[in-house]
């Protein structure tokens, strides 16, 4: 269909040029034989061989004018495509910010401007993304390593304390596994994006990777006492088990990260109309009307400050795994009240 309309619209910018030729040709004939005949006809013109017109003076002096005209004309033709010629070497210099104003009486010239004023914003949002993905980056990258560097500075210390000597070292530890959980995601949404399908598909039950997932994360449910109510019947799913993981993994993990101790986590598993559905539900501090729409991007955390654990990563990857998955997930959250993430993939 693309490559029909702009099929349509070269043919119609070619058209344009053969008919304002065409339209010149014919005006400055008129013209000319109007003229040429008026002066022939007072006398003007002096009567060539055999008393006749004389018509090879004619084809010389409309061709000289016809040219000068067309020239102009011509010109002011070209000038639109001049004008889309510059910005185009502007936007290939790195200047998405140029724009063409849309004022040209042909249509296909409006149109050709419209796409390229689309082109160079789309060009614009995805350099700012880009350059917003590297201050993030280098932002999330810069404060466990300042904090690694300040530890093992005050470890060099020879008169610190063998139990403040052991904090310290736990705090390069905790940092250390900070970086490497910020590479490793980093790493694995960077794969998953140039990836368009799900190459290691095997059959599994969906079920029992829920359940070990849980168990993975003993330690942080355990020390907030949370209890879980699963409804976990047994669900064979044909897919990329590890990838699948970090769906799971994710979502409980911040069921847990953002509910308040002695909480309980809901987690369903059920099938219909050809649809496995997993619902992860707690009782939480909830998302607000204004976080809500931003969860899915990259680097996003509810809490600006970027105080609590984490980079704001989870679930960035859990959208692309259930996209490239061919599913979706929907989110119900209030704040105070809790959220309630659902992810929906096809049998
Ligand atoms: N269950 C939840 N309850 C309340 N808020 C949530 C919940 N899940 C996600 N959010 C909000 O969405 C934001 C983005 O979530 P995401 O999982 O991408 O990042 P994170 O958990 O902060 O960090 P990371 O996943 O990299 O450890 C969170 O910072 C939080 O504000
Ligand atoms: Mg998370």
């Amino acid at each position: 269909m693309k490559r029909k309309d702009s099929f349509k619209r070269t043919s119609l910018i070619w058209l344009y040029f053969a008919l304002v030729a065409v339209l010149i040709l014919v005006i400055v004939t008129l013209i000319m034989s109007a003229v040429m005949f008026l002066l022939f006809r007072r006398g003007d013109i002096p009567p060539g061989p055999a008393g006749m017109f004389p018509l090879d003076f004619m084809i010389i002096l409309g061709a000289v004018i016809g040219t000068v005209v067309a020239i102009l004309v011509i010109k002011q033709i070209f000038k639109p495509i001049e004008r889309l010629s510059k910005g185009l070497r502007r936007v290939s210099a790195g200047d998405f910010s140029v724009r063409l104003k849309e004022k040209s009486i042909f249509g296909a010239i409006r149109e050709m401007y419209g796409d390229f004023n689309a082109m160079a914003q789309e060009l614009a949002g995805v350099e700012t993304l880009r350059s917003d993905f590297v201050s993030n980056v280098s932002h999330e990258f810069k404060t466990p390593l300042a904090a690694i560097e300040g530890y093992a500075t005050l470890l060099q210390n020879k008169n610190l304390s063998s139990d403040k000597a052991q904090e310290y070292l736990e705090k390069i530890i905790s940092n250390a596994h900070k970086l490497s959980v910020l590479t490793g995601n980093i790493l694995n949404l960077s794969k998953l994006e140039n990836q368009n399908s799900v190459p290691n598909r095997k059959p599994f039950d969906l079920s029992e990777q829920i359940r070990k997932t849980i168990l993975m994360l003993e330690s942080e449910w355990a020390a907030k006492n949370i209890s879980f109510d699963l409804t976990l019947p047994a669900v064979q799913y044909c897919g990329d088990e590890g990838m699948l993981f970090h769906v799971w993994y994710n979502l409980i993990g911040n069921a847990i990260k953002f509910s308040e101790k002695n909480s309980a986590v809901r987690i369903g598993l059920q099938t219909a109309e050809n649809k496995i559905y997993v619902t992860v539900k707690d009782r939480g501090c909830g998302i607000d009307e204004k976080t809500l729409p931003h969860i899915f991007e990259k680097f996003y955390q509810g809490d600006t400050s970027h105080s609590s654990d984490g980079n704001g990563l989870g679930l960035a990857l859990v959208k692309r795994i259930v996209t490239l998955c061919g599913g979706e997930i929907l989110v119900k959250s209030e704040k105070t009240k809790g959220s309630e993430f659902t992810v929906v993939l096809p049998v």
